[in-house]
């Protein structure tokens, strides 16, 4: 479904990414795992289009690299970046509904999504009047998951959240990710981390990234 080859990716004249070439398929949970500065967040800003880019990127049969960033999430693509991005004076529900402003979904889709998210994440529907600046750090990642749910109904990208949650919140968090994965079977879920362990035994699959490049499978010191 996501296709990426030969990909270089820049960010102003400054080389990040080198020779990127994998593929993620419908329905595949992917942890990618990388150091600090690895290059996850902008493997995955690539997808979105927000570096520069060479070799070829396609989605669902689109041809994506030629698309702009504003497009993309329209192919069903949802990302949470690793710092939010709330808008705090806006509501939780707000926020969640912001994509779906943008992607202009009708008022009968917009419903239709946002009644998934908060049974996915029910939590969310208890916070939905609360202003966004006034939830928790934790809270505020488990309202961009549900943002991120709204156009993601092709792809899921997460980029490191259970970074910073104490870890009665990341069990809920993983709960919430599994309560994605329960009430929809074809939607693919990227997650990125920097400490693998986080993530064994639920994702399928393991790319790790090192420097730059992204190999399937084992990290350095992990190998015997
Ligand atoms: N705006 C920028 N300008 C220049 N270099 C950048 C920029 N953003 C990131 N880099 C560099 O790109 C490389 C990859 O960074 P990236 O943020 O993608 O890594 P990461 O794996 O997400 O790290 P972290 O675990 O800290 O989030 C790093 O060497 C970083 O210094
Ligand atoms: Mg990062």
């Amino acid at each position: 479904m996501l296709e990426l080859k030969n990909v270089d990716a820049r960010i102003g004249i400054i080389p990040i990414l080198r020779g990127i070439n994998l593929t993620i398929e419908a329905g595949e949970t992917v942890a990618l795992i990388g150091r600090n500065g690895a290059g996850k967040t902008t493997l995955l800003r690539s997808i979105m289009g927000f570096t520069t880019v060479t070799g070829s990127m396609s989605f669902a049969g689109t041809e994506m690299t030629s698309l702009i960033p504003a497009r993309r999430p329209g192919l069903g693509i949802g990302y949470a970046p690793e710092d939010r991005r709330l808008f705090s004076p806006f509501t939780v529900e707000e926020n969640i509904l912001l994509p779906a402003q943008v992607a202009r979904l009708d008022a009968a889709e917009t419903k239709r999504r946002i009644d998934r998210v908060y049974d996915i994440l029910p939590e969310l529907r208890e916070m939905a009047g609360r202003p966004a600046g006034n939830v928790s750090g934790g809270q505020g990642k488990m309202v961009a998951l549900g943002r991120a749910l709204m156009l993601g109904t092709k792809l899921v990208m997460l980029d490191e959240p259970f970074q910073g949650l104490a870890p009665a919140l990341a069990l809920r968090y993983a709960d919430a990710l599994k309560a994605l994965r329960d009430a929809d079977r074809t939607v693919a879920l990227v997650i990125t981390e920097s400490n693998p362990s986080l993530l064994r035994g639920f994702a399928g699959r393991t790319l790790v990234i090192e420097r730059g490049e992204v190999s399937e499978g084992v990290l350095e010191h992990e190998r015997t």
